[in-house]
């Protein structure tokens, strides 16, 4: 059996860590904060096994899962600030409501591309989830190579007092797009390459995003012959 420790924050070190913010959250923000936390997290649980109840159905009905497997994390209360700050958002509970929809996060990775729709499909017909966002990176690709569905969807959390709608950010995309991204990433975020290295790769990349949708859709189609 495994257990699942939930992350314990500790309000007063929180604050302290939070030292180079321009408008540090008083302690009684940071304590809606956390609630706030929670509630999300929840919102995440919800799609996530919405997520996987449809797949199981998909399987019985077609004898195939569109789901590879699925990744859920939520953004850690200290980037979470750090990045309203940088935006210039205020730190309180309700401006990082209105404007960041990314606290909680779900990565679902599918067999293909097509699978990225069916997905998108599936989860916006059910009644108690509504589309807020969507950016499609399948059709349209970073100029980068990035290719990825990027949808927020709301869900209903039931509280005591009723039910609360939280936003859950869920990226859908490929195992080859997932495998891309990974590897892009690498290269973005890892400050000791050289800038001319940054590039060649950059390139190389770009071009490899291309050579893997050709190759995806060609595996998709002879997938396709054999159902
Ligand atoms: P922020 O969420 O504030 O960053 O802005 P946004 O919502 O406009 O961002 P976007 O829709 O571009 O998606 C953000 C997330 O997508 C990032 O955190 C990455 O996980 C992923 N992403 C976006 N572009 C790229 C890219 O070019 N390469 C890689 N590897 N990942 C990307
Ligand atoms: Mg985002």
């Amino acid at each position: 059996m495994i257990l699942e420790r939930p992350n314990v924050i500790n309000l007063r070190k929180l604050q302290s860590q939070l030292g180079g913010l321009k408008n540090r959250p008083d302690i009684n923000e940071l304590s809606k904060m956390i609630k706030m936390f929670q509630l999300y997290q929840a919102g995440q649980k919800e799609i996530s096994t919405k997520l996987e109840n449809l797949d199981s159905e998909f399987q019985v009905n077609y004898d195939y899962n569109p789901i590879h497997h699925m990744e859920s994390r939520m953004k850690d209360m200290q980037s979470l600030l750090q990045k309203a700050d940088r935006k210039g958002y205020e730190l309180t509970v309700e401006s990082i409501e209105k404007n960041i929809f990314d606290i909680a996060g779900i990565r679902v990775i599918t067999n293909y591309v097509d699978d990225i729709y069916k997905i998108e499909k599936m989860l916006k017909k059910q009644s108690d989830v509504t589309l807020l966002r969507r950016k499609d990176y399948v059709k349209h690709p970073k100029t980068s190579g990035y290719r990825s569905l990027h949808i927020v969807v709301k869900v209903p959390v039931f509280q005591a007092e009723g039910p609360i709608d939280v936003p859950v950010e869920i990226q859908i995309r490929t195992v080859g797009m997932d495998m891309w991204a990974s590897l892009e990433h690498k290269l973005r975020y890892k400050t000791n390459v050289e800038k001319k290295l940054v590039d060649k790769y950059g390139d190389q990349l770009q071009e490899y995003a291309d050579e893997l949708e050709k190759i995806e859709r060609g595996m998709q189609d002879i997938h396709q012959s054999l159902i």
